[in-house]
């Protein structure tokens, strides 16, 4: 049996556009996903969050649910535009309330709220006024975070910035693949940089109205091995992890960017005004770690990413995402983090997998997700006794759920929703949640 630390949190993790559905109701504006999802050909089966899991509606029986299986937290997301429908301006009682009630559920089944303010789904107003490319949106985040602390605070004490600014920068305006659907290399810099002021903006909107506030970023990691030991193939390696993991972490945990990623990007290099780089890193008191799989890379002259090529690793087991199984690289991660950045407390505020589920006799056993979960929790808690100072565990996810450009194709919940009848159906892998949660261990 491994014990986890007394106090440890066992929780799941959603976000408001994935689960939420309600798309325009109460009083919601739009964000960038309710018109990105809209246009044909952006997501599979040209799919929408517009119902989703419709957990808006459903969220009662939802935290009952997660009572029932004995998880003592839960991390959620606001949807900026339920509550600001114009992104700045007037705040949108409606949504607040949806939100304050959604929290009072919680708390009466003892469940430890963990609230991110972005997941993505920048209010469309916003972006109609230039999005993310501007500074004044980084403004106007750190006052919608100023509401939500006013609205909550009383009752909320965990807080998240931002959740993996490397997605939001990389999908959404390098690939084009995510919300607003750009592929324009030179602003996605940019963007990175006015996401890190969004965070310094909210940390201090949060300290100024939360009492006892507790802080932090959601980084997504993915760890970087070099494909051989030839020096090539290492500095790659290097290079490669300096624009995926390094030019995200430094600047909120150290306040500064890797002058190896600035020196290679030149012309495309973010302007950063004087006293910006104080502003994107105010203390916080954790780091949200969000982790599924690695990356091995070769040195690739010709590649434009930073001169190096990931390499498919065929002969690995992969999740139905593609990704391959490789439980180390949180071992990996954690550690390094803990290593190079002197970490605060961490929360792995998402770690689980997709895999092609069926319902039989009303039943779905899922012992792949079982292992993966099972693995990720051993090679954490090996980091446990390495030193890192892991303070909870939140598996994506507990609905299946709208998967951005996947649509509902990929199932990561560990409860399965039935999207035709909205009907939950708890999966294996939930009651092996259940129980490590109620032992606080794993077998
Ligand atoms: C993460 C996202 C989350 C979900 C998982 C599979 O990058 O934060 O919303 O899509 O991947």
């Amino acid at each position: 049996m491994l014990k986890f630390p007394n106090g440890f949190l066992w929780g799941t993790a959603t976000a408001a556009y994935q689960i939420e559905g309600a798309c325009d109701a109460d009083g919601k504006g739009p964000s960038i996903w309710d018109t990105f999802s809209h246009i044909p050909g952006k997501i599979e089966r040209n799919e929408n969050g517009d119902v989703a899991c419709d957990h808006y509606h459903r969220y009662r029986q939802d935290v009952a649910l997660m009572a029932d299986l004995g998880l003592n937290a839960y991390r959620f997301s606001v949807s900026w535009p339920r509550v600001i429908p114009g992104g700045t301006g007037a705040a949108n009682q409606q949504g607040l309330d949806f939100y304050s009630r959604l929290v009072d559920e919680l708390l009466a089944r003892k469940i430890r709220p963990y609230i991110t303010l972005y997941h993505w789904d920048l209010p469309q107003a916003m972006e109609d006024r230039g999005g993310w490319g501007e500074r004044d949106t980084a403004r106007a985040f750190g006052e919608y975070a100023g509401l939500m602390g006013r609205t909550l605070g009383d009752r909320v004490k965990d807080w998240i910035t931002l959740n993996e600014p490397l997605a939001s920068t990389t999908a959404g305006y390098v690939f084009g693949m995510h919300a607003p659907g750009k592929q324009d290399p030179l602003l996605a810099f940019q963007v990175s940089h006015h996401l890190n002021l969004a965070h310094g903006h909210a940390v201090r909107a949060l300290r100024a109205t939360v009492s006892n506030s507790h802080v932090g970023i959601t980084e997504v990691s993915m760890p970087i091995y070099p494909a051989s030991d030839s020096e090539a193939d290492r500095d790659a390696a290097r290079r490669y992890d300096g624009v995926v993991n390094r030019w995200y972490w430094d600047p909120p945990l150290r306040g500064s960017y890797p002058a190896d990623v600035i020196e290679r990007l030149g012309p495309l290099a973010p302007k950063i005004e004087d006293g910006d780089l104080e502003l994107v890193s105010p203390p916080i008191d954790f780091l949200g770690h969000n982790s599924y799989s690695r990356a091995v890379v070769k040195d690739d002259p010709t590649s434009l990413l930073m001169g190096a090529t990931p390499l498919p690793q065929d002969d690995k087991p992969k999740t139905e995402m593609g990704w391959e199984v490789y439980p180390d690289h949180l071992y990996d991660a954690l550690t390094r983090i803990t290593r190079d950045y002197n970490a605060p407390d961490i929360y792995i505020t998402e770690n689980g997998a997709a895999f092609h589920d069926a319902v039989v006799d009303g039943t779905v056993t899922d012992p792949q997700r079982v292992d993966y979960l099972r693995t990720h929790l051993t090679a954490a808690h090996r980091a446990i006794q390495d030193g890192v100072k892991l303070r909870g565990y939140f598996c994506w996810s507990f609905l299946d759920n709208f998967e951005w450009s996947f649509g509902y194709s990929k199932r990561f919940g560990i409860v399965y929703v039935d999207y035709p009848t909205q009907q939950r159906i708890v999966k294996s892998s939930a009651r092996f949640l259940a129980e490590a949660a109620r032992r606080n261990g794993i077998e």
